[in-house]
């Protein structure tokens, strides 16, 4: 048996997603692989992000955010919210998206959307978790499949954030 953590985790599946925060005039959107659904009745969802990203402050300041589900072959887009901040350029210049029912932007060409109210929050670690009720959705594409993020490689260059080993 070998495995060191980052070759063990990149074996869990994700999906990756555009995660869009509003607040007030101001909006952003970030890549997302850490998120899923953790409840039927209510439907919830749970998403882990930085609070050192620009996009926290907007998400918690409003309590929602939008989901866009990302399609194979979307991996510009993943790139696009995904390696570079809101601090340093307005990602959703150039890309086609609209403000969803809460506000928050919704990109026009993903498979799905989900439109999500937070509920609670707790640390973890070097991220925080926010659960948040779902309150809208839609199909766009039922014919484009989800991108895994097994398929970005080290687009996130979190390769370097793992420990070398499992603590024993
Ligand atoms: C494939 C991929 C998955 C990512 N998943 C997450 C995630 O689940 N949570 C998170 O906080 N950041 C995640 N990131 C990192 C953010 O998308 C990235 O740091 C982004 O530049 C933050 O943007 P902002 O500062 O404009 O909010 C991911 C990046 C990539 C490329």
């Amino acid at each position: 048996m070998t495995g060191s953590p980052a070759e063990v985790f990149s074996r869990l599946s994700n999906g990756v997603y555009v995660v869009g925060v509003a607040h007030g005039s101001r909006v952003n959107a970030f890549t997302a692989a850490w998120l899923t659904q953790v409840s039927f009745d209510p439907l919830l969802v749970a998403l882990s992000i930085s609070p050192d990203h620009a996009s926290y402050p907007l998400l918690t300041a409003s309590g929602l955010f939008g989901v866009s589900v990302l399609g194979q072959g979307q991996m510009e887009l993943a790139r696009q919210f995904g390696t570079r901040s809101g601090r340093e350029l307005d990602k959703l210049a150039g890309v086609a998206w609209r403000r969803g029912s809460l506000g928050a932007p919704l990109l026009l060409e993903a498979a799905a959307w989900l439109e999500c109210r937070v509920v609670g929050t707790m640390p973890a670690g070097d991220h925080e978790l926010i659960v948040a009720r779902v309150v809208g959705g839609a199909v766009r594409e039922a014919s484009l499949a989800p991108m895994a993020y097994a398929d970005t490689g080290n687009l996130d260059q979190s390769d370097a954030l793992y420990p070398p080993a499992f603590p024993t």
